[in-house]
């Protein structure tokens, strides 16, 4: 099996040469960076149809992590084109961050249609390293789709622990690797490398489950899910909630 999945691995990246000698020249990652939004502006329309139901039951309590005053501080990490907004509570306090800058355009369109919320100015970051927001400042953090392109997981989920108050909570659905012996699982094993390069580090096989387990929080919900997508390769999920 491995050396069937390392052949099929070989012809693929044949395959997508023009993108491995773009990426040689070092000219790849400025493209994917430019273009990922674009692309990921269309792809969600679609998850959010898809998924809908999902965002709402996992959104839906949000509003019990609000502060004393009511006001629920929620910061975004890896925010994109800012699809989970339409999912929160009216007057909820949004910082919304994420390493590429070139999602901005996107995230103010995305800011104009949710009058029901406030936005703090959108920080350019990576979760590994989030000096900008003080300890136990945010009553939640939500990731959607990031766990399986960050370079640190253990590091991101430290750093959520300690801008997170105590008892606040961090919310998550993310795309995982499949179970192992299954034909989906063989496919995502092929096509890992070439997908990391196009898709700005995505990683198809990341067991995301394991770092929210070993993370320090004191409650953990987590779900697995089948999501109806139409990519196979991205239906295997998880999604639920951790309380610090
Ligand atoms: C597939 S997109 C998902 C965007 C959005 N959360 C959504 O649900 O549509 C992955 C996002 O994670 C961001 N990202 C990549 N590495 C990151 C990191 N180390 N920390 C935070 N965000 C990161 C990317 O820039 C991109 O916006
Ligand atoms: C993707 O994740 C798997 C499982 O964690 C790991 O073995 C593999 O090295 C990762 N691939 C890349 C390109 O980071």
């Amino acid at each position: 099996m491995a050396l069937t999945i390392f052949i099929l691995r070989l012809a693929v990246c044949i395959l997508a040469f023009p993108v491995y000698l773009l990426d040689f020249l070092g000219l790849w990652n400025w493209i994917c960076k430019k273009s990922l939004p674009y692309f990921l502006a269309r792809f969600t329309v679609m998850y959010n149809e898809r998924m809908a139901s999902k965002k709402q039951e996992l959104f839906s309590n949000l509003q019990e992590f609000a502060g004393p005053s009511g006001k629920l501080s929620l910061l975004e990490l890896g925010c994109g084109t800012g699809p989970n907004f339409k999912f929160y509570p009216p007057g909820c306090r949004v910082t919304c961050i994420d390493p590429n800058p070139n999602f901005e355009k996107f995230l103010i369109k995305s800011i104009a249609e949710n009058r029901h919320l406030q936005f703090e100015p959108f920080l350019v970051a990576a979760g590994e390293d989030l000096h900008q927001v003080a300890d136990d400042s945010m009553d939640v953090v939500v990731c959607t789709l990031v766990l399986c392109s960050v370079k640190n997981q253990e590091r991101i989920l430290q750093e959520v622990c300690r801008v997170l108050r105590p008892g606040g909570a961090f919310y998550f659905m993310e795309h995982v690797a499949a179970k192992p012996s299954t034909w989906n699982y063989f496919w995502q094993q092929v096509l890992t490398p070439v997908w990391y390069l196009l898709f700005d580090g995505c990683n198809l096989t990341r067991e995301s489950w394991k770092a929210l387990e070993w993370a320090r929080f004191s409650k953990l919900k987590l779900q697995h899910l089948q999501a109806p997508l139409s990519w196979e390769l991205l239906r295997p999920h998880i999604y639920g909630y951790a309380v610090k």
